[in-house]
């Protein structure tokens, strides 16, 4: 639309250079130049006026800072005075949500084979920072028997709407909390009143979660689920489509042995296992900086070797992880200028990026399990 004298000036830059150059830049997930990819979406050319539109497949590239900067230089190297590299997303969906969620990209599984590893903070804490990043999160607590999103997201109490849609559907809408949608079923029973569920009823508790509820469009929905691999997990594990799982272990030797088994109850179900993270990892003491490896350390990432698995990344013992998690305010949202907020938001970036990968084929990346030795 401007007036660009599109005269014989030298040097005139080519939609075809700028695609040249830019396909130099390979993202490091999917191991593939971002031009075969089909991110350069937009090139727009006037004189030495270079606009581009780079569009990657979630907001949270953990690479997409890197990425702008060498599209930048690489375009001023073609003799652009005036660069504009803009960055974009579209979260890319896999085909497993059917027809059971029509709306959402992406389900993950947060799950552990130990309890009390850490899972449902980790799983909060994940889809706050996924939130924070720009995309559309949901979460359904698929831990029927302890349910602890009401809690941690500082629902406590509330209950979701019940409505009518327009083609009568009785539908809930989730309660939303920090940037994510949330479902629970401790919404909708008096957490005094101890409900026994029994395995069946535990998974069509779940399905009515996907089934039943308003989720809208989403990029990822994260299931925080109970722990242990026993016939309930596995049975509330094929009642969803899942995209991929994460397992988050600590550190010590029972655990991962847990966690191992975790491994295996995915494996069996075909679903895509997307990283290990290894939670309560080491604590520093606050007022001597002394750092314990508690619960021994660096295990989820030799596990993960191993395994053939992804390692997300490790997360401390901090006393306001735990202060954050019982008073509804992810430590993401208490202390996000943290280091350890920002390594947790690089977690989720890690997390995207595998997402990502599962959806393009995932064939450069083995996910896979490669068992051991196993009874
Ligand atoms: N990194 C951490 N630092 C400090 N406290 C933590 C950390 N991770 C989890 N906690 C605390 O540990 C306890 C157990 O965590 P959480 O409930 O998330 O575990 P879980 O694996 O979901 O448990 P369950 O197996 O019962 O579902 C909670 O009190 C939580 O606040
Ligand atoms: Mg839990």
């Amino acid at each position: 639309m401007g007036l660009f004298s599109n005269n014989s000036s030298k040097g005139t830059i080519t939609e075809e250079q700028v695609r040249a150059v830019l396909s130099k830049i390979e993202d490091p997930d999917l191991h593939r130049d971002i031009v075969s990819l089909g991110f350069v979406k937009d090139v727009a050319i006037s004189g030495t006026d270079v606009r581009v539109v780079i569009q990657l497949t979630t907001p949270a590239c953990p690479v997409k800072d890197q990425m702008k900067a060498a599209a930048e230089g690489y375009i001023r190297q073609l003799g652009a005075t005036a660069v504009d590299v803009q960055m974009t997303a579209q979260v890319v969906g896999g085909t497993r949500g059917g027809g059971m969620l029509p709306g959402v990209k992406n389900t993950i599984a947060v799950a552990s084979g130990k309890g009390g590893v850490g899972k449902s903070t980790v799983a909060v804490n994940l889809a706050v920072a996924l939130a924070q990043e720009g995309s559309r999160v949901g979460m359904i607590d698929a831990d029927i028997y302890g349910p602890s999103a009401p809690l941690m997201f500082g629902l406590a109490g509330q209950h979701p709407r019940l409505y009518s849609n327009e083609k009568g559907e009785r539908k809930f809408e989730p309660l939303v909390a920090h940037g994510v949608q949330v479902m629970s079923i401790g919404f909708l029973v008096d957490p005094e009143q101890p409900v026994i569920w029994r395995g069946p009823m535990a998974s069509g508790a779940l399905k009515q979660f996907m089934s039943d509820v308003d989720w809208g469009d989403l990029d990822y929905l994260i299931f925080d689920m109970p722990p242990g691999t026993g016939d309930i997990q596995l049975t509330l594990t094929q009642s969803i489509p899942l995209t991929g799982a994460v397992i988050v272990t600590t550190p010590q030797d029972i655990a991962l042995e847990d966690a191992r088994k975790g491994l295996k109850m995915f494996e069996r179900v075909q679903v895509p296992v997307l990283g290990i993270i290894e939670n309560m990892s080491y604590f520093i003491a606050p007022d001597t900086g002394a750092r314990y490896d508690i619960f021994s350390h660096g295990g989820g990432a030799k596990a993960a070797e191993k395994m053939n698995v992804p390692f997300l990344g490790e997360i401390p013992l901090i006393m306001e992880m735990r202060i954050g998690s019982d008073e509804g305010v992810p430590y993401v949202v208490r202390n996000p200028e943290s280091e350890e907020a920002g390594n947790i938001r690089k977690i989720a970036r890690a997390l995207a990026a595998q997402v990502s990968i599962a959806n393009m084929g995932g064939a450069q990346q083995p996910i896979q399990i490669i068992l051991g030795n196993d009874q």
